[in-house]
């Protein structure tokens, strides 16, 4: 089957109070349309993106990590049903499903929306869409049905009556379309609504007058649908999207010490029976091994990869490295845009030096098999260390240093015997 979505994302996020664009805020370094997207492309072939408030900065996040999605410009604003039309220049002779959703939901999975499609094909639907029921259902789209129980039409906040408003039965604003019947209803919306808007809830009520298959497919499970439309709201996702995160691990055989105080991003792998230490923010993508050992303490910053048996400890930070099995880091380091063969040790304090603040330039270290690194090295990238080098505690290494060498640059120790009591 042929399924493509449009994610709506040209609002403006008053409430965030930000220069960045609603959709471009993070959780644990992705941004909330980054959810969306992830979720959709594991069913869709093709995605289009509605953009408009800062159009240019979405436009380049799309552009540069979802190859398979487009972006569509929406200018002015003029409503949901505005947004999902300007798509259809793009879709004349598509025949395919239509799948619609929000990029401020990054909560969504990409599960649900398969049971969603799979909902949409097996009641010959030619329309679905998504409900939920909520205790308090205010400022969402209720969903009114006849007295069959039949979907009738999605009537807004706004517009409701005071009957309408007790309906606790609300639009997540996730839909599923067939396509080619449906998309006349976009020449057909109208703006006599209390928001003066095109609403793309009213093609349910248009799908009714054509007798086309109407339907609404019940979320399970809320959180899915948590829109994010302030601060507050980000710091409720992030703390959601977390513990389905250790949650899953913890189902897999990763021993999280406590879940309350634990970080760990959706994009992060993680083998059976690694250890994760109390106060560990992984954030990013990242894969670890089997049978590691990360924390208390430890920061794993995006771009991480570690073999099986790695110890990385309290106060380490690694980003974008490479760690080879059996190697620790147990204490005080920070660890970045090198690779470090297994075997090794890295000793209390160790710093890879990889930026040059004054050509902007971040350069590698390599540290080869069964090197040691003696505490409170710095290494000063580019370096390479080969195969079993030592390096002395207190060095400060600018150059290559050969195999099973011993470096070491501290300042020779001297002694002067009483010279206190003198
Ligand atoms: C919408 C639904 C409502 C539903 C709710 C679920 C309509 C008319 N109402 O209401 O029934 O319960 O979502 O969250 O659709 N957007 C555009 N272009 C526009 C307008 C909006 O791209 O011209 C985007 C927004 O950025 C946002 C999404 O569409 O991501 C939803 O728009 P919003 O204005 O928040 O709709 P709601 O009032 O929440
Ligand atoms: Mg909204």
């Amino acid at each position: 089957m042929d399924i493509k979505s449009i994610v709506l994302a040209a609002g403006k996020g008053t409430r965030m109070k930000s220069e960045t664009p609603k959709v471009l805020h993070k959780i644990m370094d992705k941004t909330l349309l980054g959810y969306v997207l992830d979720s959709v492309k594991e069913i869709s072939n093709e995605d289009f993106v509605i953009v408009g408030h800062h159009a240019n900065e979405v436009e380049e996040f799309v552009k540069t990590n979802y190859q398979n999605a487009k972006t569509v410009l929406q200018t002015p604003q003029l409503g949901t049903g505005h947004a999902v039309s300007m798509v259809c220049p793009f879709l004349e002779n598509y025949g395919g499903l239509v799948i619609i959703l929000c990029g401020d939901t990054p909560l969504i999975t990409k599960q649900t929306l398969r049971n969603f499609v799979d909902f949409h094909i097996n009641s010959n639907s030619d329309v679905t869409v998504m409900s939920a029921m909520f205790e308090n259902p205010t400022n969402y789209g209720r969903i009114v049905r006849d007295l069959n129980g039949s979907v009738k039409r999605i009537v807004e906040e706004k517009d409701a009556t005071p009957e309408q408003k007790a309906i606790k039965e609300v639009n997540a604003g996730i839909y599923c379309l067939c396509w080619d019947k449906i998309k006349p209803a976009f020449n057909n919306l109208k703006t006599n609504n209390a928001q003066g808007e095109y609403y793309l809830t009213d093609i349910i009520e248009w799908s009714k007058t054509q007798n086309l298959n109407v339907n609404a497919f019940v979320l399970a499970n809320n959180d899915e649908i948590f829109g994010i439309n302030s601060r507050q709201n980000l710091a409720q996702a992030t703390k959601l999207i977390n513990e389905r995160k250790l949650n899953e691990l913890m189902e897999n055989g990763v021993t999280i010490v406590d879940p309350s105080c634990t970080w760990i991003s959706d994009d992060t792998e993680i083998g059976a029976d690694t250890v994760i230490y109390p106060s560990t923010y992984i954030e990013g993508k990242n894969k670890i091994g089997k049978n590691c050992k990360i924390g208390p303490f430890a920061h794993l910053r995006g771009g991480v990869e570690l073999e099986d048996n790695v110890k990385i400890g309290n106060f380490v930070e690694v980003k974008k490295s490479k760690i080879g099995s059996h190697t620790n880091a147990g204490h005080l380091s920070y660890i970045g845009d090198s690779e470090l063969g297994s075997n090794i040790n890295i000793g209390a304090g160790t710093i890879t030096a990889n930026f040059n603040p004054i050509t902007n330039v971040k350069s590698k270290t390599v540290l080869q098999n069964n090197v040691k690194i003696g505490s409170n090295t710095v290494l000063v990238a580019p370096v390479t260390i080969e195969e079993g080098a030592n390096i002395g505690a207190g060095s400060v290494i600018t150059k290559d240093i050969k195999s099973w060498a011993l470096a070491i640059t501290r300042a020779p120790l001297k002694v002067l015997e009483n010279w206190v009591k003198k």
